[in-house]
């Protein structure tokens, strides 16, 4: 459907006042967006971060696109808190946008980015070079994956069937302490079987009460995993 069609569907559904509002607080926050995005990823990343199609599709690789940082206060604030000694791992981290907020946070926790793009892993440690908390680590992850991470981001780096192996590999190599996964807008959730993988899901608007200019959310589900 073409933005003609969805304007005049929206005008015909819910009048022209509606919309008007609608395209007001929309545009109003792409804005800030824009604006809130560009400050963190200058500020921790020194240039600002944008999305490139992937060199490495033929190993199941996705496209290099980052997280919302509204989506990570959310996750992170709301629904599943940070400990102090969690050792935080984001799988496929790109240019590091994950990275760059639990930084915003001033959090002292270790934090570990896998990247499989060598040069964009290169970039992206080059970045958090003076961060003696972050390490990137060059590779591809079903490889590299920390004997000491416990709290997993995950935001669909590669396609089901690397992911069936990311959970067989984090749970064959699980030690004492559990592993969380934060599966951000899970697509491949089958890979988390029931009986060895404990699963809660949220839904931002109905379970946050979270909705967009009173209408709609524009997050994600999330699935919050935790090998049993
Ligand atoms: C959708 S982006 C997510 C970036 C970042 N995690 C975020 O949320 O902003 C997925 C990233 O995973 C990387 N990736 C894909 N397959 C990978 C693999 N097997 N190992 C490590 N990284 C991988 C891609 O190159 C890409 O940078």
């Amino acid at each position: 459907m073409n933005i003609v069609h969805r304007v005049k569907e929206r005008i015909r559904q819910e009048g022209l006042a509606l919309a008007l509002k609608y395209a007001g607080c929309a545009s109003y926050d792409t804005l800030r967006c824009c604006i809130r995005d560009a400050a963190v990823d200058f500020r921790y990343s020194g240039r600002l971060l944008t999305n490139r199609k992937t060199r490495f599709s033929h190993l199941g690789a996705h496209d290099v696109y980052h997280s919302d940082y509204d989506a990570l206060n959310l996750i992170f604030n709301y629904c599943h808190p940070i400990k102090d000694d969690d050792v935080l791992v984001d799988v496929g981290c790109g240019q590091g946008r994950v990275i760059n907020y639990w930084l915003s946070r001033g959090l002292r926790n270790s934090i570990v980015g896998i990247e499989l793009d060598p040069a964009i892993a290169g970039q992206t440690a080059a970045q958090f070079a003076r961060q003696p908390n972050v390490r990137i680590v060059a590779g591809n992850a079903l490889e590299h994956l920390p004997a000491d991470g416990t709290l997993y981001y995950f935001y669909n780096p590669f396609a089901a069937d690397k992911v069936r192996e990311f959970a067989v590999r984090l749970q064959a190599a699980a030690g004492v302490k559990p592993r969380t996964v934060l599966y951000y807008n899970p697509q491949s959730l089958d890979a988390f079987p029931e009986d060895r993988w404990q699963a809660e899901h949220i839904n931002f608007e109905r379970d946050l009460g979270i909705k967009r200019w009173g209408r709609i959310n524009k997050f994600h589900e999330l699935a919050i995993l935790t090998s049993r």
